[in-house]
């Protein structure tokens, strides 16, 4: 009889298994169906769980274990090409000590100190060998299994950054590797063309095309098209970062050497490629792509660092399958898999419905989600999501978490259709269609979730700039009776504060935010009449239609006074404008609300906000997509009154791109020019401040490699 295993190395077997298989499964949705049902950082934690138990169990180690092969065998489709010398991942560093040890450890088995380091990109595509012979491109292929690749050369040949013929000097025959990468602009534009034809097929009855989950994604489907046709009309492109096998040649001592001359040969070599001394300076590299990488048109999900001296890559060798002479650093991830319990409605300050995923918490982007933005109910038609599904969240930089698709071969039938409630969620009153924006809304102005995020509005730059009036203190002061309307925080003193039971009163007094907030209201009585109309709410009133009322009437009582024919004359107002002022004024409530304002000692300076001419001199800034708080025309304007040029296309002379919702091809544009982008807040800083609002000057790049 066989001695008794110990049962946590039997728990580790059943686990081990478990995760095998499951790895199994993920690397041929991956590799073989572009399809991936699970985030990559996803990936990476069930791989690492597994190497975890195999370096405490080495008995455990399979020949078929995913840690010891790269992605999964070819589809039947194309044909098989077997790579003469296999293709390997790379082992990954989450931290600078990651880094150091593994440095550590190459400096060992060299037996030398001086070790150069090159630092590139990880560019966020796919693997590909390409063939040359001659100087002509003559196979390309993709990873596979590492050994075994698939035949794709007809489809890279429409790729435009991949050279048919080579020039300078060429080895006769030879093998370079790279990635294949779509650029995250034509990703988007191509995903916004599907998302069209998907709300026909919907209305024709046909089934809805897959959108791609990310533009790594969306490379695989494209590099797999059995019509290279397909293939050109994808926004794709490759870098080349290693040499392969070579005959007819003589391979260059060092990597940066071997990367200078393939790009002397006309093949795409990353420019921001970098030799270091230390890890320190490589570190500090790898930080400044961790700041830039959104700036990029291209997704990186890293860096690469490789060993410079060739010779040492074949002493070094490899472990499983990754070399010891290179390794990835990894940034977190933005991307991840979880499942989305519920949607919920939120009520805006207009009134407008907008549902929301309620997620199951996810760390991604840096930091914990549990709420990510649906935009609107068309949004989630087109990319049909359901209550219920698993889901693939993002956050990236600043951007507010999202949901980019569902995993659709997760489903198991029991998830939910979204329906847009037929009462709001927060006041129960029917809820109305608004045939002109196609959104839903609360018609109700005394609804809770409208007032309170109209005390809110009330306070934010834009409007009387009240410190300390943020979302918590709109909230308190509602629920404590003390606001129902903007005029009643006109109303507020240190008594009234000091009664609540909350975060604004402490031990012995007000605390600092009360206070703040009633020096920041005394303060807000003299804004600019434009801030005050725009700070009032109106629907349809934004800050540039503010302004121009403002410079029109001069007061509020001559604008209360003023016929919708006499607003329309306004260049700029239009009916829907007029209309809805006019309605404002018309609801009871309205007119004793700017009455007590008044009383209050609210006293509206007439001129314009600070228009300080000369600020913004010298620079020019493009303005893209839709602004909340003023209209593209206006936001130029403004540009233009404060000494600045308005650009109308992103070039190097340009110095920042004001960046709204759906921005488009300039964003991107100014991505890969690494030109600053300024969201709608700092834009508006920049309005205020001028040049001081810009952010730091990117790290200039240097040429040493
Ligand atoms: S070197 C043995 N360099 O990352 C060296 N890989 O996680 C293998 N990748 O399979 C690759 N940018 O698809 C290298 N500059 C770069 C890279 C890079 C992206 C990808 C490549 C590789 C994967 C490993």
């Amino acid at each position: 009889m066989a001695p008794p295993v110990p049962a946590d190395q039997y728990a580790a077997r059943l686990r081990s298994e478990e995760l095998r298989s499951e790895l199994n499964y993920h690397n041929r949705q991956y590799y073989v169906l572009d399809s991936p049902v699970v985030s990559d950082a996803d990936y990476d934690d069930l791989l690492n769980e597994l190497r975890a138990i195999e370096r405490q169990y080495p008995e455990l180690i399979t020949p078929d274990s995913p840690t010891q092969r790269v992605g999964a065998a070819p589809l039947a489709t194309f044909e098989v090409v077997e790579h003469r010398l296999p293709l390997l991942s790379l082992g990954n560093c989450f931290s600078p000590e990651d880094l150091e040890s593994w440095f550590r450890r190459a400096r060992e088995r060299a037996g030398k100190d001086d070790l150069m380091l090159v630092s590139e990109p990880k560019v966020d595509g796919l693997a590909m060998a390409l063939v040359y012979e001659d100087g002509k491109f003559v196979q390309g292929a993709t990873r596979g299994d590492g050994l075994r690749g698939e035949n794709v050369t007809p489809n890279l040949a429409t790729i435009a950054s991949i050279p048919s013929l080579l020039r300078g000097k060429f080895p006769s025959r030879f093998e370079v590797r790279g990635e294949v990468y779509m650029t995250r602009s034509g990703f988007e534009r191509m995903n916004e063309a599907i998302g069209e034809q998907n709300i026909a097929r919907e209305q024709e009855g046909r089934k809805p095309l897959t959108l791609y989950a990310n533009p790594r994604n969306a490379a695989a489907g494209s590099v797999r098209q059995k019509d290279p046709s397909i293939t050109a009309g994808r926004p794709l492109a490759m870098f080349v970062y290693q040499l392969g096998w070579i005959e007819g040649g003589i391979r260059p001592p060092s990597h940066h050497e071997t990367l200078q001359w393939l790009g002397e040969m006309g093949l795409p070599v990353n420019p921001d490629t970098h030799v270091h001394t230390s890890v320190e300076d490589a570190l500090e590299r790898i930080r400044w792509w961790g700041e830039r990488r959104e700036r990029l048109d291209y997704d990186i999900d890293g860096a690469v660092l490789k060993l410079d001296a060739v010779d040492l890559w074949d002493q070094l060798g490899v472990a499983g399958r990754e070399p010891r002479w290179a390794t990835a650093y990894k940034f977190p991830p933005q991307q991840r898999t979880t499942r989305l319990r519920k949607i919920e409605v939120n009520v805006g300050r207009t009134g407008v419905l907008t549902p929301f995923a309620v997620l199951e918490p996810v760390f991604v982007g840096g930091a914990t989600v549990g709420l990510a933005t649906l935009h609107n109910e068309g949004d989630i038609r087109r990319k049909d999501i359901r209550e219920g599904d698993t889901v693939i969240v993002q956050r990236a930089g600043e951007v507010i978490p999202q949901v980019v698709a569902p995993v659709i071969s997760l489903r198991t039938g029991s998830e939910v259709e979204f329906a847009m409630p037929a009462a709001c969620p927060v006041c129960g009153t029917a809820v109305r269609q608004d045939p002109d924006e196609a959104a839903t809304y609360c018609p109700n102005a005394d609804c809770p979730a409208q007032v309170i995020r109209l005390i809110e509005h009330f306070g934010g730059r834009a409007s009387m700039d009240i410190e300390g009036l943020g979302e918590r203190t709109a909230i308190a002061l509602y629920g404590a009776g003390l606001v129902r309307n903007v005029a009643d925080i006109y109303e507020l003193d240190a008594e009234r504060l000091s009664r609540l039971d909350d975060f604004l009163v402490k031990a012995g007094g007000l605390s600092k935010t009360a206070e703040n907030l009633l020096t920041g209201i005394e303060k807000s009585k003299t804004r600019p009449l434009a801030n005050l109309l725009f700070a009032l709410g109106i629907r349809h009133v934004g800050y540039e239609t503010a302004r121009l009322l403002a410079a029109q009437f001069g007061s509020l009582e001559r604008l209360l006074a003023a016929t919708e024919e006499e607003m329309q004359a306004i260049d700029g107002v239009g009916p829907v404008v007029a209309g809805s002022i006019s309605e404002w004024i018309a609801r009871p409530g309205n007119r004793a609300v700017v009455s007590r304002l008044i009383a209050s000692g609210v006293d509206p300076r007439q001129e314009v906000t600070a228009t300080r001419p000369g600020l913004l001199a010298g620079m020019t800034i493009v303005v893209t997509g839709t602004l909340e708080t003023l209209s593209r025309e206006a936001a130029e304007e403004r540009i233009r009154d404060l000494g600045g040029k308005a650009g109308s296309s992103v070039s190097k002379r340009t110095t920042a791109v004001a960046a709204g919702t759906s921005p488009g091809s300039k964003l991107a544009k100014a991505q890969q020019l690494g030109i600053p982008v300024l969201d709608e807040s700092t834009f508006l800083r920049l309005l205020e401040e001028g040049p001081s609002a810009l952010p730091e000057p990117a790290m200039p790049k240097d040429d040493n490699a």
